[in-house]
């Protein structure tokens, strides 16, 4: 049985810093050799990683180390292992883990802020990476891993599994890129998902006994605990997440910039919204558009946290999108709203036709009268793509390539940027501001809708309307805005400072 003590030893031993040497990949062994990967934090999302590598097993993949801050969460699992007389080994610190020689690739499940330092730790111990989304807390560092992927030669996937629908996704994203429908009008991402409350604390609430919290702070702040909850309610925080944007909201992100084939920032952004519907310990916006202006055609993000209404209900009123292609609302479990199943989704509005992404493997196609004409559904195993890649060290064959996860994190990160910079104000001002684009106005005016049925008096809750951010997608700095410039880099802990120099 896993012991506390014996990880705090392992963590006090390793706890400044690492001199790593690049040691030989896998692609130097012979093939056929199996691939030792390593998971590192498994909350929620990184036992999903585990089952996942425990189904490659015919692959030649084998799990052989784990790596959590909670003692009684890495515990569990090494004895899951250990009953099923697996040799796992087991770590609380994760630089220890990358020191071991054996290890081939790590999985990183840990909460946002973690993730850029892990990534490049690992890249410069020489271990390919799969890296979940976002890939970054900032947009700075995000960039500083593909540079790191791309000095050291080494394959990291981004945990964006919507990827892997080839047959689906890919081949919507194909049929809409070879024209089939026109010039495209506007990308839309949706994240309608129920987000409620995460309660107010009074003052500050004990660290987990299990959890070695210095390591679990890591590169962000380490300050008392002022929310109930240590794991998952971080993502409402702006100290270690991204609110549901860069949570939920990435995933949509991705396949909407992904149908735009955009391969830079957006040359401009603004935000605008709130946290509205109570008042609890989170800090990140619950409710937001964020309006990508592309020169192709605009990337606009819709967030909704609160129920469709407040009584969690009333599903009967069809969404009418700007084209004027009627989508039938889906109610999901929780009585959020939906259009066409695509509460959480994209539609791409194109001169011919809309093609709408209901899920994470399959897009149907509408003609401009909404009537269905095609259908693409399929999706791979995300992490088998990823260790074929491992195999072939050949970055094209990964289906969500680091720079992929960085464009699409940063869209949400400087989305992020221009709320943060907002100031309040009233809901005519705002029109008044957007009035010029209909598009952005149709999503204001619905955003309007949705906050009356939720009882929300915009009198009294008031909107953040956050600049227009222009932005150099070559420097990936924003053009004559020192505040937002000072946003695309966090400010790190010692010991746990991503690098500059990769
Ligand atoms: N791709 C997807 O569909 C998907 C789904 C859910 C979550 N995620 C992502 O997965 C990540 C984790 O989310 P979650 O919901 O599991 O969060 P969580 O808070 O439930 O779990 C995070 C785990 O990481 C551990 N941890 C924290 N710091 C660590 C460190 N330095 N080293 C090792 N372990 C550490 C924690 O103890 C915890 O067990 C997030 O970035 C999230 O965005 C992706």
């Amino acid at each position: 049985m896993t012991n506390r003590r014996s990880f705090l030893k392992q963590s006090v031993a390793a706890s400044t810093g690492v001199f790593y040497i690049a040691k030989t990949s896998w692609a130097q062994k012979s093939p056929g050799d199996t691939m030792n990967v390593a998971v590192i934090g498994f909350g929620g999302r990184g036992k999903g990683h585990i089952s996942s590598y425990k189904g490659l097993k015919n692959e030649g993949v084998r799990i052989a180390a784990l790596c959590d801050v909670d003692t009684n969460v890495l515990g569990k699992e090494v004895e899951a292992f250990d009953k099923d007389k697996q040799k796992v080994r087991g770590y609380s610190d994760l630089r220890k883990l990358l020191e071991n020689r054996d290890i081939d690739a790590v999985s990183i499940a840990t909460p946002n802020h973690w993730h850029a330092l892990a990534s490049i730790w690992a890249i410069q111990a020489g271990k390919d990476v799969y890296v979940e989304k976002p890939v970054s807390h900032c947009v700075w560092e995000g960039r500083q891993i593909v540079n790191a992927a791309r000095k050291h030669s080494k394959i990291v996937q981004t945990g964006t599994q919507s990827r892997s629908s080839r047959k689906g996704i890919a081949e919507a994203v194909k049929y809409v890129q070879e024209g089939n429908l026109g010039k495209i009008l506007l990308s839309r991402g949706l994240c309608y998902k129920r987000r409620p409350s995460i309660g107010k604390s009074e003052g500050e609430q004990p660290i987990p006994e299990s959890v070695e919290y210095d390591l679990w702070c890591g590169p962000g702040p380490k300050g008392p605990l002022m929310r109930k909850k240590l794991k998952y309610d971080w993502h409402w925080t702006w100290a270690y997440g991204n609110g549901d944007l860069g949570n939920q909201g990435i995933h949509q992100m991705d396949i909407a910039r992904w149908f735009l084939g955009e391969m830079e920032l957006s040359p401009s952004v603004w935000s605008v919204g709130g946290r509205l519907g109570y008042e609890d310990d989170g800090e990140t916006a619950n409710t937001q558009i964020i309006y990508h202006g592309y020169e192709k055609a605009p990337l606009i993000f819709e967030v909704r946290g609160l129920a469709e209404s407040k009584e969690g209900k009333n599903m009967d009123k069809l969404m009418q999108t700007s084209k004027g292609v009627k989508f039938q609302p889906k109610p999901g479990k929780d009585g959020q709203e939906g259009v066409n199943g695509a509460g959480v989704g994209v539609i791409v509005e194109c001169e011919g036709g809309t093609v709408v992404v209901p899920n994470y493997s399959g897009a149907i196609v509408f003609d401009k009268d909404g009537q269905e004409v095609k259908k693409f559904e399929g999706s791979e195993d995300h992490f088998k793509n990823f260790i074929n890649a491992c195999r072939s060290r050949r970055v094209d064959d990964l289906h969500a390539d680091i720079l992929e996860g960085h464009l699409s994190s940063a869209l949400c990160h400087t989305g992020n940027i221009s709320h943060l910079l907002g100031k309040k104000n009233d809901p005519d001002a705002i029109l008044e501001t957007i009035k010029g684009d209909k598009f952005a106005t149709d999503s204001f005016e619905r955003m309007k809708e949705h906050l009356a049925k939720n009882k929300i008096d915009l009198t009294k809750e008031i909107l953040t309307l956050g600049p227009v951010l222009k932005m150099d997608g070559k420097t990936e700095r924003f053009i004559d805005h020192e505040a937002a410039n000072g946003m695309l880099k966090d400010k790190y802990r010692e010991p746990y400072v991503v690098p500059e120099v990769v």
